[in-house]
């Protein structure tokens, strides 16, 4: 794909189709066209406008007019995408109607777009606006083709072009970068997830994550069986023992500040295939489990865009991987394992492994001092009920870093919504016969899962993402394709460049005298 910014005419831009956006109107009648929709309204003879008035276009969000020029503009096409009302319109709905467009345009043969999306409100800055609509087309153009054999070679969209004003030029290019690193990741974290789960084995996972450090320049390490045992990773262990697919331990350094002693940690659930384990789960849907991963998945792609993006602070990934089988050495009901840091978890349910799997990740995070750590995780069904598939679960011990994450997010289009983490909640973890027992029944199933995570991390910062609703979609949306959809990798990106930047901040107000603001 070729990204070019471009200041020509509208007139004079020569694309396949250019890709303009339109508000409804307050009083639901017509649309309010942007600078550019409204130059390209005089060029068609007030087209776009009549056809509003007449109700065959309104304007809703992802609603799409297609037009064909006629040779009255060098494009040959012009999409005007509906961005809903005004006062509504965000970097999401910048983002989807840009996707939704670019989707619809590679179903219909276009290979060369220009955006020209160029809302500006108070709230959307010319620089955002860009971000939104190039991230937007780079992931609404994503497919998962591997396996098809007719379609897979089809050349789809290759040239986009951004129309911009001279004197946001330079903003643009800057921007352009960013966009494209951060939609690249976002789109391998996608690959990885909707890969099939014969393919994608832990090993798998491993031979990607080395392949991918290495050309990028990271440090790494990988803990096999022999490793993770001697460490003392019994829940790792446990879950992997039925099947014959070895458990695995990443770990990814990026030291983009070797004189900082602070290091942040991630942490992503790394199940390859979730069968449930001796607690079965129902065949319906189970085909979705092939994306268990998905934490781990957004981890790697965070890591991979950081790695290109360069920023002043150091990052630590840990992925513990493996397979949830029903066999006859799987780890059973009533079982007891011993975690990294020594404590003991009374096993109730084997589909409940995603936390025994983190709960030595997060241990080994706190023995290495990494702070903040976040995890990321398709922890729980129960996050589905609660927040459906549109908004992330955050649990979070710090109130400034659940802030950032949801201030990451929205600069991205991905939503978090905080939930309790009281410790009236404890009371349905406790544990008769171990330290702490691994569910607590059907209430509140995600805020138990997030606590026996809290008891892993002591007093360290941290917050965990459960993307059991928001990683994977079951069927395909306007601005979407089915399945993955790479949620946490941008948000994590935007959290870490904007804590590294906050990093050089207080170092440059140490340096002039004014004394550190680190707490
Ligand atoms: N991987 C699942 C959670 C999940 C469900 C992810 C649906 C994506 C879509 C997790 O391992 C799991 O099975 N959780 C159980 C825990 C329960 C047995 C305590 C759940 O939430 O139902
Ligand atoms: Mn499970
Ligand atoms: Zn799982």
């Amino acid at each position: 794909m070729q990204v070019h910014i471009t200041t020509k005419m509208v007139r004079d831009l020569t694309c396949d189709a250019l890709i303009v956006g339109a508000v409804c109107k307050k009083e639901g009648m017509g649309v309010s066209l942007t600078k550019t929709g409204n130059t390209i309204n005089q060029l068609l003879n007030k087209l776009i406008t009549d056809l509003s008035t007449d109700g065959e276009f309104k304007g809703s969000p992802g609603e799409i007019l297609t037009i064909h020029t006629m040779g009255r503009l060098a494009a040959k096409r012009v999409i005007v995408v509906g961005l809903g009302e005004q006062a509504k319109v965000d970097l999401q709905s910048i983002q989807r109607a840009s996707a939704t467009a670019a989707r619809r345009l590679q179903e219909t043969g276009a290979h060369t777009i220009a955006l020209a999306i160029d809302l500006e409100n108070d709230r959307v800055s010319t620089e955002q606006s860009i971000q939104a609509q190039l991230e937007g087309a780079l992931l609404g153009v994503y497919t998962f083709r591997t396996y098809q054999t007719a379609e897979k070679d089809l050349p789809g969209i290759t040239h986009i072009q951004i129309l911009t004003e001279e004197a946001h030029k330079a903003q643009a290019e800057r921007v352009i970068e960013k966009a494209t690193i951060l939609a690249e990741a976002t789109n391998v974290a996608r690959d990885l997830i909707n890969e099939p789960s014969s393919v994608l084995t832990p090993t798998e996972l491993v031979q990607r994550a080395v392949t991918m450090a290495k050309y990028r320049g990271l440090a790494y390490e990988v803990f096999d069986r022999e490793k993770i045992a001697e460490l003392g990773m019994g829940g790792l262990l446990g879950v992997s023992q039925g099947s014959p697919q070895p458990p695995h331990f990443i770990v990814l350094h990026y030291r983009g500040a070797p004189e900082n002693p602070q290091t942040m940690g991630l942490v992503g659930k790394g199940i390859t295939f979730d069968t449930g384990g001796i607690s079965l789960k129902p065949a319906n849907r189970m085909d979705e489990m092939k994306g268990d991963m998905g934490g781990a998945a957004a981890v790697f792609g965070a890591m991979q865009a950081i790695a290109s993006l360069k920023p002043h602070i150091n990052v630590t990934a840990l992925i513990p991987t493996c397979e949830n089988m029903p066999s006859g050495s799987a780890y059973r009901p009533g079982d007891i394992l011993r975690l990294l840091n020594g404590k003991t978890i009374e096993i109730i349910n084997t589909d409940a492994e995603g936390r025994l799997i983190l709960a030595d990740a997060l241990s080994y995070a706190v023995k290495q001092g990494l702070s903040p750590i976040i995890d990321v995780a398709t922890l729980t069904g129960g996050i589905l009920v609660t927040l459906g598939s549109v908004m992330t679960g955050l649990f979070c011990n710090n109130e400034s870093l659940a802030n950032d994450i949801i201030a990451a997010g929205s600069s991205v289009g991905e939503k978090y919504w905080p939930l309790p983490l009281d410790d009236a909640y404890q009371e349905l973890i406790k544990s008769d016969i171990a330290d702490i027992k691994q569910t607590g029944g059907p209430h509140a199933s995600s805020v138990t899962a997030a606590k026996i995570l809290e008891y892993f991390v002591d007093n360290t910062q941290w917050a965990h993402l459960d993307i059991a609703g928001t990683s994977y979609i079951e069927s395909k949306k306007p601005y979407q394709e089915k399945g993955a959809t790479g949620v946490g990798v941008r948000t994590l990106v935007e959290l870490i460049l904007h804590r590294a930047q906050n990093n050089g901040r207080h170092r440059s107000l140490e340096l002039s005298g004014v004394g550190s603001l680190e707490a």
